[in-house]
């Protein structure tokens, strides 16, 4: 789909990831932007960059009722554009309970889930359109660091696959986005190489206008997607995280 003319709506708007999918939607030529936001207030700074083309919403993925307000409130969409997300950085056992990979579950898989069943009616409404989720090249594998996380984005890749299916005869594509590391606020602490948010909003974009339904928004992602045909778990996990040898060394696993 062309991204001039569209009306999209971002969740996770006001920081991140977000706020760049955000800048890059206005500069490409969208006709008007939802910035979804838990503290709609926190998307003040994109109003006051770009006018009255982007529109504050008020939005908690989490949240059956604030979704479908926000499906009343963007009935115009055509784009929607699933960021929200987080990363409690840990496994299973090191969290040593369920809270951490519920909370992952509930914001990237059942967020993204939420979103789909309330704006696939509007996106019926609106011409078809499509729907674009965040994942991860932790889609892809299981990864110690981020184990909880991993489940989160391997099932939410799963469900973008099914939703492509289920939303092919209304006319709505369903992409798929992913990357390795990007800087934000959620890898703040890690020391890896990193593609800027505003790169990955970019290649995103382009990937939606030629019609791509699996985006590999960067090198790394690119990397892994190629590995998995050889399915080598060890070379995997070096492309996705290239300090894991010494991540595994000060955890004194080999
Ligand atoms: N950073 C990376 O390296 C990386 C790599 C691959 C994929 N991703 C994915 O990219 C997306 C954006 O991440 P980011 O790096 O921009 O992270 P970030 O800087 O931590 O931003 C996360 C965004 O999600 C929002 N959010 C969290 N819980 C929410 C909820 N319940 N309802 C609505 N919004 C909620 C946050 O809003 P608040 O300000 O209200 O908390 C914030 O806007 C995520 O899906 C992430 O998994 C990130």
């Amino acid at each position: 789909m062309r991204i001039e003319g569209s009306i999209a709506l971002v969740t996770g708007a006001n920081r991140g990831l977000g706020k760049a999918f955000v800048d890059c939607l206005i500069q490409r030529g969208a006709t008007k932007v939802y910035a979804g936001a838990r503290d709609p207030s926190s998307v003040q700074p994109l109003v006051d960059t770009h006018g009255d083309r982007v529109v504050p919403v008020p939005l908690d993925v989490t949240s059956d009722p604030s979704v479908a307000d926000a499906a009343q409130t963007a009935d115009d969409v055509t784009l929607v554009i699933n960021n929200a997300g987080v990363l409690e950085q840990q496994g299973l056992m090191e969290a040593g309970s369920l809270t951490p990979l519920r909370h992952e579950l509930d914001v990237n898989l059942l967020g993204i889930a939420r979103m789909c069943l309330a704006f696939a009616p509007v996106l019926k409404t609106t011409g078809g359109g499509a729907i674009a989720n965040m994942l991860s090249v932790a889609s892809h594998h299981g990864f110690a660091p981020f184990g909880t996380y991993c489940v989160s984005k391997a099932a939410a890749m799963s469900l973008t696959q099914s939703l492509r299916y289920e939303l092919r005869t209304q006319g709505t594509d369903v992409h798929g986005i992913y990357a390795g590391f990007i800087t934000t606020d959620m890898t703040a602490d890690l020391q890896v190489d990193m593609t800027s948010p505003d790169a990955i909003a970019n290649n995103s974009f382009d990937g939606i206008e030629a019609d791509h339904l699996d985006i590999d928004a960067d090198e790394r992602s690119v990397a892994v997607r190629n590995m998995i045909r050889e399915a080598d778990l060890d070379t995997i996990q070096q492309a996705y995280f290239d300090r894991a040898d010494e991540f595994y060394a000060a955890h004194g696993k080999s």
